[in-house]
């Protein structure tokens, strides 16, 4: 399972990227929305720092709406891929961008029907958010495994599946599990995911018995 970092964070981003294991970036409205400066170049930074798809979503409601914010968004790099919201206006949009070969991610899917819709419209990706359907009580991570199964079932289904609205390590591993292409994971999460007591522990004591055998390199 690939990771995609899901921060609009330039210097989350800088400094994780580093760690050599993202391979993809997801931002939306609200994460914009805790940046300084102007969205375009927030995205254009990102995407020079990360080498794969950066998705960056449009706000229009109707189809031509969408795909117009599309086609000026897409011309930001060409990491961009064009995140569109679930809906009738959105699908039709999808089909459209997807002939002119502009890459979508449809988001805010939370069912597997409209997983299924998404991808027969041509999306390249669609995001199911996990941790909201947790929140209200519904089981996030079963939504995921359904829509994994039902794309695995139909080869000719390229659209691939980007775990999204991750809040804990748990998620990352249940994905990987049933088999999910990517996963988008905030940068406290990552964090979170390279933590072990044990190797701290391990490190230190592998520290202190070198203590004991310094002198002999000399
Ligand atoms: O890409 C955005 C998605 O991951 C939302 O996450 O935590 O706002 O539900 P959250």
């Amino acid at each position: 399972m690939k990771l995609f970092i899901d921060t609009a964070d330039l210097k989350e981003i800088r400094e994780i990227a580093s760690w050599g294991i993202i391979e993809g970036a997801t931002t939306n409205p609200t994460l914009i929305s805790q940046q300084e400066g102007h969205p375009h170049e927030i995205l254009r930074q990102i995407c020079e720092i990360v080498n794969g798809p950066v998705s960056a979503e449009v706000v229009s409601q109707d189809c031509e709406g969408m795909v117009e914010e599309a086609r000026e968004l897409s011309k930001i790099h060409k990491h961009i891929v064009i995140k569109i919201p679930f809906g009738i206006e959105g699908l039709k949009a999808v089909k459209k961008l997807s002939e002119e070969g502009i890459r979508t991610n449809v988001t805010l899917v939370f069912s597997p029907s409209q997983a299924l819709m998404a991808a027969r419209a041509g999306a390249s990706f669609i995001s199911p958010f996990v941790g909201r359907l947790d929140d209200i009580s519904n089981n996030g991570m079963e939504i995921v495994a359904q829509i994994v199964d039902i794309f695995n079932n139909y080869p000719d289904i390229k659209t691939q599946v980007i775990v999204a609205s991750i809040r804990h390590p748990m998620h990352v591993v249940e994905a990987a599990l049933i088999g999910a292409p990517i996963a988008t994971v905030p940068p406290k999460v990552l964090r979170q995911m390279v933590k072990h007591p044990l190797t701290d522990i391990g490190i230190e004591r592998f520290l202190k018995d070198w203590e004991k055998v310094k002198d002999r390199l000399k």
